[in-house]
């Protein structure tokens, strides 16, 4: 089957240029401004349009397996397709965990059943994300695995996380950090400040993410070993990421597409769609994120899409479970919150924070966030 889309801004890595791009049985066979049809050849006309490397999203809950009630990694697949994405790394808080080859494996063959988008698994860094033993790393590394992370929950052992820093730098893999001191945070619902006061319910203080976010800053700083940050949420920690960067640290970074659009305020709704972890932050922190993004101290969105049944979604904001959903619309809220009078990001830098540079973090840029060439 051959394609040939006409007349498209094309952005990747390289720049932006106008032209037509040829595919022939799903591979770029010639891009230019003088490629025409052929015979047979299905036209798209992309007058007006961008055409941009796929999508890749660091940071996905699929839920298969366990929680198949929520998500399963081919519905997930369908929404990343939808959303853009064509890889997506899936987060290991599964049932089981993705802590041995076994499980991983049978991720990752789901998502090739679906053959929506590649699905890549995270490993855990402790077993079963107990926060006590390290997982296999060097036989989950053999088999493909390249980010480790018991996200949902930050490692909160500093022994066992300079250990696994500590390995990962023998292996090449990197750890990725949900950042959360969990003795600041236990029965919190939402961001501490005085939206949370006002309305008289437990929060979880900047200081408990931006103390990891320190404290792992200088892990890597002791080991050597790269260090990803998963969903950063306030002002406090881009300044730490930023000060690490010019430190010449190899560190990277993600925001979500909620923490640079949505308010705590919208708790005042007592509605559990707001509950998300780390949660929804003040405007001084979204704005701080954003610039975060636009001068490259974050160097990925990624959603951090967590679906929950809705019958969760509507107990309680302290039984609710915390999470959003965001692989359909990441790129409208990217666009909507980072291209403001104020801040006016390229477009090719957003498409670099989804595309390329995640593609480059998650290990998988030999496949993913390619210039357009053939
Ligand atoms: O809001 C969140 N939901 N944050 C996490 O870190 C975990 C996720 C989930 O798995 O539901």
């Amino acid at each position: 089957m051959n394609i040939l889309i006409t007349n498209g801004r094309l952005i990747d890595q390289t720049g932006e240029r106008s032209g037509n791009v040829r595919i022939s049985d799903g591979t770029i066979t010639e891009t230019g401004p003088d490629v025409e049809a052929r015979d047979g050849d299905e036209v798209i006309d992309a007058t007006g349009l961008v055409v941009c490397p796929g999508f890749v999203d660091l940071h996905v809950h699929l839920r298969e397996p366990g929680k198949e009630e929520a998500e399963t990694i081919e519905t997930g697949s369908r929404g990343a397709a939808l959303g853009g994405f064509t890889a997506v790394v899936a987060m290991p808080n599964t049932d089981p965990t993705q802590d041995s080859v076994g499980v991983v494996e049978f991720v990752r063959q789901q998502g090739e059943r679906a053959g929506l988008c590649d699905v890549y698994p995270a490993g855990s860094i402790t077993i079963g994300r107990n926060g006590e033993q390290l997982t296999p790393f060097a036989e989950l590394a053999e088999a493909g695995v390249r980010l480790f992370t018991d996200d949902g929950n930050g490692v909160q052992d500093p022994q066992l996380m300079r250990r696994a820093y500590e390995y990962a730098s023998d292996l090449g893999v990197t750890m990725a950090q949900h950042c959360e001191v969990e003795s600041l945070t236990a029965g919190a619902v939402m961001h501490e400040g005085s939206c949370c006061s006002h309305l008289g319910l437990p929060g979880w203080p900047s200081i408990a993410e931006e103390l990891m976010v320190h404290r792992d800053i200088e892990l890597v700083r002791l080991t050597g070993a790269p260090a990803h940050f998963l969903h950063l949420s306030t002002a406090g920690s881009v300044d730490l990421v930023r000060a690490a960067k010019a430190d010449g640290l190899p560190i990277t970074a993600e925001a979500t597409p909620h923490h640079i659009s949505l308010t705590d305020e919208l708790l005042t709704s007592y509605s559990a769609l707001y509950k998300v972890n780390p949660p929804l932050r003040t405007m001084d922190d979204i704005d701080a994120v954003r610039r975060g993004l636009a001068d490259g101290t974050i160097d990925a969105i990624a959603t951090d899409h967590a679906p929950h049944v809705s019958d969760s979604k509507e107990l309680p904001l302290d039984q609710a479970p915390p999470g959003m959903l965001g692989l359909e619309t990441a790129l409208g809220v990217a666009i909507a919150h980072l291209q403001t009078a104020h801040l006016d990001m390229e477009l090719i830098d957003i498409l670099a924070a989804m595309s390329w540079k995640p593609a480059a973090i998650a290990g998988i840029d030999d496949r993913h966030g390619r210039p357009i060439a053939t």
